[in-house]
């Protein structure tokens, strides 16, 4: 196998912990998470793993700023920001969010780590800013490295097939490995890790912004891309990728009943803390599943805390995580 260029600076492995009171609360499979939100940059989450592989290619390839995009409240931007800051990089961040929004949770961290950050209104607008931004970084010659959102290109991915590894050499069994997918890079390099290193559990994305279909086919072409990386390119199709869209009808990041109830649920039970857009979406949707019934009670699931946390202190969430 290949060894692509790395940059090695999160905190790992990241611990594997056995949640017992919430596994016997609802009464079904044992419960374990791997804390991925102490991954070590910038309050941790899953993009210190995708940064890693994503800062190495972008200082190969004599890259001085990073320019990324994505909504007011992104953990990628956030911890972006933080690595672009730690190498010594610049760092351009367009964010689509209501103009004059305080400068709260991770928008105030984009700002603490000295990004300099566009806002666009619209979602719809980011491409077209991001690309106009991206061409004048290039004009100035500042060098322009794009890091796509949430760190989903192949390079980002890699990130994820290798915590597949961290993971066997920690833990043997796991019937289940369950977490939030929306860019796809996480979900990519966990099935393409599954291959490479022979997990043999079910690895299941709860959706966070779009159809099972489309995640299926995003995920399949990143890890198959991201496979060519390694030496030898593995052709997954859509098929094989394992994705439940059925939690994500509010739409992104619309905090519903069942996220609140399944973030006090982590807090009071185990005194872990979820966010309020991605991990507190997927443990709504395992919380879900095991009350309808869809693990044996024999099984064993690692729940991937993708990290998010400063979220839960931004202007947007803070008032409406208690009833
Ligand atoms: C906390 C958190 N969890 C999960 C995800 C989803 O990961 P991915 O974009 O790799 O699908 C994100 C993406 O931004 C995130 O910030």
């Amino acid at each position: 196998m290949k060894n692509p260029a790395r940059r090695n600076f999160a905190h790992l492995p990241t611990q594997v912990e056995h949640l017992e009171r919430l596994s016997g609360y609802l009464g079904g499979p044992s419960i374990y998470v791997k804390r991925d939100d102490q991954t070590g940059l910038a309050l941790g989450g899953n993009k210190t793993r995708k940064l890693e592989f994503l800062v190495a290619d972008a200082m190969e390839k004599r890259c001085k700023t990073l320019v990324s995009a994505g909504a007011l409240q992104s953990n990628h931007c956030r911890q972006t920001a933080a690595a672009a800051a730690k190498f010594g990089l610049g760092c351009i961040l367009v964010l689509n969010g209501e103009p004059g929004m305080a400068a709260t949770g991770n928008y105030l961290l984009d700002r603490l780590f000295g990004a300099e950050t566009v806002i666009v209104r619209e979602r719809e607008d980011r491409a077209r800013v991001l690309d106009e931004v991206y061409a004048k970084a290039e004009k100035e010659g500042k060098k322009p490295y794009l890091v796509p959102y949430g760190g989903s290109s192949p390079v980002g991915a890699l990130g994820y097939a290798f915590a597949v590894r961290e993971f066997l050499e920690q833990w043997l069994k796991t019937d289940y490995m369950v977490f939030g997918s929306s860019s796809g890079g996480t979900h990519a390099g966990l099935v393409l890790g599954q291959r490479l290193f022979g997990y043999n559990g079910t690895i299941l994305g709860i959706s966070i912004d779009e159809s099972a279909d489309s995640l299926k086919n995003k995920v399949a072409v990143l890890a198959s891309e991201a496979s060519e990386l390694l030496g030898s390119r593995i052709n997954f199709a859509p098929e094989e990728i394992n994705a439940d869209d059925s939690y994500c009808k509010a739409g992104y990041g619309v905090l519903t009943d069942e996220e609140r109830e399944a973030i006090k649920l982590f807090a009071e039970y185990e005194g872990l803390l979820l966010d309020p857009i991605y991990t507190g979406r997927a443990a709504a949707g395992l919380v879900d599943l095991i009350k309808k019934g869809r693990f044996k009670k024999s099984d064993t699931l690692l729940f991937w805390n993708t990290g998010g946390q400063p979220a839960l202190f931004a202007e947007a969430y803070e008032k409406h995580l208690l009833y």
